[in-house]
């Protein structure tokens, strides 16, 4: 089973500047990333991994695997491989796709689920976006709001946690 984790917001929107649009202001999200990922493989493209904080490289209690197309690209602490297919070839248990587009529109052909955090908010200055296609391929399995002012919430902006099925 391969899985995409994904959070954009209204227009598709996963990063600016190397960074995320949001920066640090969804702690709701994070924790909703390490609960869905732990335990499991995660695979992201260089520039990901480059922009991880260095305490979270590797991402603790994961196999970590890097796509870079340089045969000579070594990290301490990832796997590093130069195609997706060596990736999932080489992936220990559970396949998660951690971004960013590059890798994501690599990986959405062969994909089985997608867990979307769905932000509701347009960050205009973004750079990157989800090559994520509204069409007949996904289709939602479920969907849960989150809103900024819930108690105890310490998030900035209102989003879903969603999840897209390939249709069979
Ligand atoms: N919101 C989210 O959920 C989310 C998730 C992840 C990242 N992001 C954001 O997205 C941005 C980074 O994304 P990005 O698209 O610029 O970069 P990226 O996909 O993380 O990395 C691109 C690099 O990965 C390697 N690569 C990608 N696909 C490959 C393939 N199929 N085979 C071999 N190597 C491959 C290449 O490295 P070489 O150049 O070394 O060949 C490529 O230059 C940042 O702003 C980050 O914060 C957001």
């Amino acid at each position: 089973m391969i899985n995409i984790v994904v959070a954009y917001d209204r227009i598709g929107a996963i990063g600016k500047d190397g960074d995320l649009p949001w920066q640090r202001e969804l702690p709701g999200d994070l924790a909703h990333f390490k609960q869905l990922t732990l335990g499991h493989t995660v695979v992201m493209g260089r520039t990901t991994w480059e922009t991880l904080p260095s305490r979270l490289r590797p991402l603790p209690e994961r196999q970590n695997i890097v796509l870079s197309h340089n045969p000579h690209f070594h990290v301490e602490g990832a796997l590093c491989v130069q195609s997706l297919a060596q990736a999932i070839k080489a992936a220990d248990s559970e396949v998660f796709v951690i971004g960013g587009a590059r890798v994501y529109e690599a990986a959405l052909p062969i994909t089985d689920r997608i867990y979307a955090t769905e932000v509701h908010e347009v960050f205009q200055s973004a750079d990157t976006f989800f090559p994520f296609v509204e069409d007949d391929t996904w289709v939602e399995r479920s969907r849960e709001s989150h809103q900024h002012d819930d108690p105890g919430s310490k998030d900035r902006y209102d989003y879903d946690f969603v999840i897209y099925d390939r249709r069979n």
